[in-house]
């Protein structure tokens, strides 16, 4: 399967989703990601290991969300992808373009959702004293944080943290789940 990697900035999860894919068994392969902002951390490494990296700039498009949805859509199509992967992809999609890509677009969420969608997961969670934290993989459909989940990975909330130590926690097992979460997508489901 062809995969697209959508990112916003340093594309650590993108990072991990392309050495994973190296791996000679595994059933998909990067071949395209896409930024909307310009000099984003990951076009750097994607460049790197020799894989197209395009920004679209949402700039331009303004207020007009189908507008840049419908130029990253070209960029999609035109490399013939199978499979969406957001990552650190800080833009909430509109109906248009998640109608195209249904059970084909897939997120990583730093909560274990249902619980702490939206922003800011670590200092939510820690605020609520909660002592279980952690990631999800889930299908994206239009409404926010609310599609299938796919697979999740908890990490313990441990007296004293900060947002940012569990921030850092919670990141490697997201590096751990979402390359299972996209072999598992890339070979259960028909892709229709
Ligand atoms: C991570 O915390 C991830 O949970 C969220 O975006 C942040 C940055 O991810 N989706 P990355 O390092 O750009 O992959």
């Amino acid at each position: 399967k062809r995969v697209a990697v959508l990112i916003s900035g340093r594309g650590s999860n993108m990072a991990a989703l392309i050495e994973a894919a190296r791996a000679a068994d595994y059933p998909a392969e990067i071949v395209l990601v896409i930024s909307n902002i310009p000099g984003a951390g990951g076009l750097a490494t994607a460049e790197a290991n020799g894989i197209a990296a395009v920004t679209v700039d949402q700039k331009p498009f303004g207020r007009d969300r189908e507008a840049f949805e419908r130029a990253v859509q070209a960029h999609l199509v035109e490399h013939r992808i199978d499979i969406v992967c957001l990552a650190g992809f800080m833009r909430i999609l509109t109906p248009w373009l998640v109608g195209q890509w249904e059970w084909r677009m897939i997120n990583i969420h730093p909560s274990l959702l249902p619980a702490y969608k939206g922003l800011d997961t670590h200092a939510r969670a820690i605020a609520d004293g909660v002592t279980k934290h952690g990631a999800t993989v889930h299908f994206v459909t239009a409404e926010l944080d609310a599609g299938d989940v796919i697979l999740q990975g908890e990490v313990d909330v441990v007296p004293g943290d900060t947002p940012e130590t569990l921030a850092a926690r919670v990141l490697k097992v997201e590096h751990e789940i979402y390359p299972q979460a996209l072999r598992m997508i890339a070979t259960e489901y028909k892709l229709i």
